[in-house]
């Protein structure tokens, strides 16, 4: 009876044990998670495939939308990352290295890359987990993991999604596991997009892996936004608020605001839904054909706010009535709080945001932001009441405080400095990076990280919501060739004390043989 008693006890413990192991591997973050500083908030930006679909992506498109980034107001509203998606971009060559497809991209991908670095944007580009692309017209990462990622760092990528087409057999955490480690050992720091559509959960187990991962199925086919199908993706979103935090996101795929087939009500409907939702922003529309109001939707630097608050929460339903939605759980960076009213019903609705909604004691006396029509009202105890027309959204931001500052929002001039000298007298070169930001608040100075080359220095000076990074370069005893260093620097969020996504740029010197040296940007 004893000897049976003392067996069973063992079995107990090493079952216990084992459990323990497994629970700790589960969650132990990957060693690299989170130090490269990436994707603090949620990446914004533009992708291709909900206007396009694969036709027509090429070099030429992908310009154009660089130029509409940079002439509608976009790209001063936050908007950085752009590339093709599935767009027929590169193969592999019988050595098994992904090559360029330079009928469509006479440029190379490399060369694309430079273009929307040189205009102050960053770079994305789009592959696959299994063994094609969902087409089958591009490779897929299988089994070539590691030289597809140490190709799209060669090409300067600042941004992969990763598909989960074509996996059969394939585990899913298993395989982006392997990607992410992939991505890493490139050497380069890459926002890692998990693109499986919510198979495999990834809300559980991806934020040790990369910084965004789909929840759902796709949110249109390509040049048919669908609103009805938008509602179903974002109500799947808003149960996974829990997974939501600084560097790791939620991604409810990429917007639909400004397709053809929606109004304005809805435009600002969905649009407001995914900066509540702390969503990746990346436009889906055509941006070369924006609409006055599509524009003025998509750069509103106040709802903007809201989803690059620095804390980073998702925010939830906090109740129903009806048709209407109240949305809140939603703390911001200086005390105040996101509440989002939702009316889905036929008719315009009469909706009461009562201070216990949002967790606040009724009694409080808070000041009210509309965050559409910019005005501010208070303070009011209790709560507040709003009338919010059918499919449309009343978007407050409820504080203490009568002032509603916006997080930084971070625009550069450039992120790629290009310099040339001729190899045979020493030669001192600067150029300058411009970096602002669009925030209602000057940012301490940004650090530097230590650990450039011996011919690059970096010095960082201040003039209000601007500042410089001046980089310095000496050619004293460097050979004719080429130099590359990529500079990182820190900073921090000054209202929360957060820190704010880390700084990328590249530096190019090129050393040749005679010509007079030049410094280009
Ligand atoms: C999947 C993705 C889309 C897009 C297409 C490309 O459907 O979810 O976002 O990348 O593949 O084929």
């Amino acid at each position: 009876m004893k000897k049976r008693s003392i067996a069973i006890l063992s079995i107990i413990i090493v079952i216990l044990f084992i459990a323990h192991r497994l629970r700790a591997q589960d969650t132990a973050p990957a060693a690299h998670a989170g130090d490269e500083g990436l994707a603090l908030t949620p990446p914004m930006g533009w992708y291709p495939w909900n206007e396009f679909g694969q036709e027509p992506q090429n070099e030429k498109l992908i310009k154009e939308i660089v130029d509409a980034l940079m002439t509608s107001g976009l790209k001063e509203a936050g908007y950085a990352y752009v590339g093709p998606d599935e767009g027929i971009c590169f193969s592999r060559d019988a050595s098994g290295k992904l090559t360029s497809n330079l009928e469509r991209y006479p440029s190379g991908l490399r060369g694309l890359g430079d273009y929307i670095h040189k205009k102050g944007l960053k770079y994305a580009l789009y592959t696959d987990a299994g063994t094609r692309t969902c087409s089958k017209a591009m490779p897929g990462t299988k089994d070539h993991e590691f030289e597809d990622m140490a190709a799209f760092a060669e090409w300067r990528a600042d941004y992969v999604k990763i598909d989960w087409c074509n996996t059969q057999g394939q585990d899913v955490a298993k395989s982006y596991t392997k990607l992410g480690e992939a991505l890493h050992a490139s050497g380069r720091p890459i926002v890692f997009s998990l693109c499986s559509w919510g198979e495999g959960q990834p809300w559980r187990w991806a934020a040790s892996v990369g910084n965004l991962w789909r929840t759902t199925g796709d949110i249109c086919a390509p040049g048919k936004a669908d609103w009805n199908n938008a509602m179903k993706v974002a109500a799947a979103n808003e149960k996974l608020h829990e997974a939501a935090s600084p560097g790791h996101w939620n991604d409810p795929d990429m917007m639909i605001a400004g397709m053809q087939g929606l109004s304005e009500t809805q435009n600002r409907s969905f649009f407001s839904l995914w900066c509540m939702m702390a969503a990746p922003l990346m436009a889906g529309n055509d941006l070369r054909k924006m609409t006055a109001s599509t524009v003025h939707i998509l750069t509103n630097l106040e709802a903007i706010g809201i989803n690059q608050d620095p804390l980073g929460i998702q925010g939830r339903i906090a109740r129903r009535n009806g048709k209407v939605e109240i949305w809140a759980g939603k703390p911001l960076f200086d005390g105040s709080q996101a509440v989002l009213v939702f009316n889905q019903g036929a008719a315009p609705a009469q909706a009461q945001v009562t201070w216990p909604d949002i967790g606040l004691a009724e009694s409080a006396a808070l000041y009210v932001r509309n965050l559409w029509t910019h005005q501010t009202t208070g303070p009011h105890s209790g709560g507040v009441s709003v009338t919010v027309a059918p499919n449309d959204v009343a978007l407050l931001r409820i504080s203490k405080a009568n002032t509603f500052p916006v997080p930084p929002i971070i625009v550069a001039d450039t992120y790629l400095v290009s310099l040339r000298a001729e190899g045979s007298t020493t030669r001192k070169l600067t150029a300058m990076v411009t970096v602002k930001t669009n925030g209602s608040k000057a940012l301490p100075l940004w650090k530097v990280r230590p650990g450039l080359p011996s011919w690059l220095s970096v010095s960082v000076t201040e003039s209000g919501k601007t500042q410089k990074l001046t980089n310095t370069v000496s050619t004293a005893g460097l050979k004719k060739g080429l130099y590359h260093a990529l500079v990182r620097a820190d900073n921090i969020e000054p209202v929360s004390g957060r820190p704010m996504s880390a700084l990328y740029y590249d530096v190019d010197l090129e050393i040749t043989s005679g010509g007079a040296g030049r410094v280009s940007k």
